[in-house]
């Protein structure tokens, strides 16, 4: 049976700010920022945007490809910003989006990896129940602490797929190479809002589990390098991606899968998949019947390498315009703005525009109260 994704859609905020303007008021030469670090725009969100309100502004585009939304009976919600150690944020996206009430809905939890382990758990769900559909969501806001190393690096986005049998972009392959070590490379313990982070043992451990994962990959499926077409990198900041392409693939094409990453910054889960609708978008070529790597990576930590081959119908499950618009209409904030964003209370009666319908409004006896 073919089993992977149907259709794929994506949502970050309506502000950003540009790393010029970080920069410069970080007195800090911007080649850093734009070669050094491979980013140009980060996203930043307001007190009225939070990972709920991303998802279900993903997941309602993704449905428009589905004639029938109950027939989603599973969503797993992939996050590590999650605001609740025990109440899924899923519940929340299930009730706006209408979902049937024997639908299962639980989050997922592994750092960026989160989404990549809902995604396997999707496939052998659906291999088990043909009919089933199921709705993932990857939704993350990364925030380090200002004047970090880490500041540049910030950034969210949600992203939102639907596994099904006869995918129309994407059909899963059944081999992957796995890696899991106990590192303390990134990690934020209960309670704090920002999280806490080694940048060189990071970026070793991302690069040493590729050439782990890459090697089983290659073991497991007995095919080599020259099989893969693309790879789609988890990237938490470009250059990191580009070093593992120059190191692992040569002359691999990467620059189309980077294109929204560059401008949105670390979206953690979300981050590896948005790379995929970047490359599906803005590909030079047809990739019908392309297979895809995808190396997924979550601190802690959990790797994967895994791939897919693109489905002939793909073309008309993307929404190139769409979504280049989405990123091009975004609103430039100043640095002051930015500090005012990073400053974390409903109190301050903010009344910017929400990027999709849904708006947290209030938090009452930490009752989130959501509303379109
Ligand atoms: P830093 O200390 O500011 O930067 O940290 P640096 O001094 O290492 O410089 C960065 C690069 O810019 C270097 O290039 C410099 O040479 C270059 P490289 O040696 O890497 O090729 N550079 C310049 N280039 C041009 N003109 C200049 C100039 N100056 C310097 N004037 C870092 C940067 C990205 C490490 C930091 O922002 C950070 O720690 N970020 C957070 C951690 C992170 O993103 N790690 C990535 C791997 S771990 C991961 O992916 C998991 C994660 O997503 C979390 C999760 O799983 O949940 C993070």
């Amino acid at each position: 049976m073919k089993i992977g994704i149907d259709a794929i859609a994506f949502s970050t905020s309506r502000y950003f700010l540009s790393l010029l303007t970080l920069a410069t008021h970080r007195h800090v030469d911007y080649e850093k920022y734009c070669t050094g670090i491979g980013q140009i725009k980060m996203a930043v969100f307001h007190d009225r945007e939070d990972i709920v309100t991303l998802a279900i502004d993903a997941a309602e585009k993704a449905m428009q490809f589905i004639p029938n939304k109950q027939e989603i009976d599973m969503l797993i919600f992939a996050t590590e910003s999650s605001f609740d150690l025990s109440k899924s944020a899923g519940i929340y996206v299930h009730h706006f989006l209408g979902l049937r009430q024997d639908c299962r809905v639980f989050d997922m939890k592994q750092a960026c990896y989160s989404a990549t382990a809902a995604l396997q758990l999707a496939k052998v769900y659906i291999a088990a129940n043909p009919d089933a559909k199921v709705l993932i969501i990857g939704s993350d806001i990364v925030k380090y602490s200002l004047k970090s190393t880490g500041e540049a690096t910030q950034g969210g986005a949600a992203v939102a797929m639907i596994i099904s049998q006869n995918p129309r972009i994407l059909e899963l392959e059944s081999y992957s190479g796995v890696h899991t070590d106990d590192v303390m490379d990134f990690y934020r313990p209960v309670k704090k809002n920002e999280a806490i982070f080694d940048g060189t043992l990071s970026a070793y451990c991302y690069l040493k589990s590729l050439d782990i994962c890459l090697h089983r990959y290659i073991d497991n499926s007995a095919l080599s390098l020259k099989d893969i077409d693309y790879t789609c990198f988890h990237t938490p900041f470009c250059k990191i991606a580009r070093k593992a392409n120059r190191q692992f693939f040569q002359d691999y094409q990467l620059e189309d899968s980077l294109i929204y990453n560059s401008t949105i910054g670390n979206s953690c889960s979300a981050s590896l998949y948005i790379s995929l609708i970047s490359l599906l978008d803005n590909a030079s070529e047809n990739l019908s019947s392309k297979r895809i790597g995808f190396y997924s990576y979550g601190s802690g930590s959990v790797a994967e390498y895994f791939s897919g081959i693109v489905n002939s119908q793909y073309e008309k499950m993307i929404t190139a315009d769409s979504n280049k618009n989405m990123l091009s209409s975004r609103h430039e904030i100043s640095f002051e703005e930015y500090e005012n964003f990073s400053n974390d209370t409903l109190d301050k009666q903010i009344l910017y525009q929400n990027t999709g319908s849904v708006s947290l409004k209030s938090i009452e006896n930490h009752k989130r109260l959501y509303a379109r």
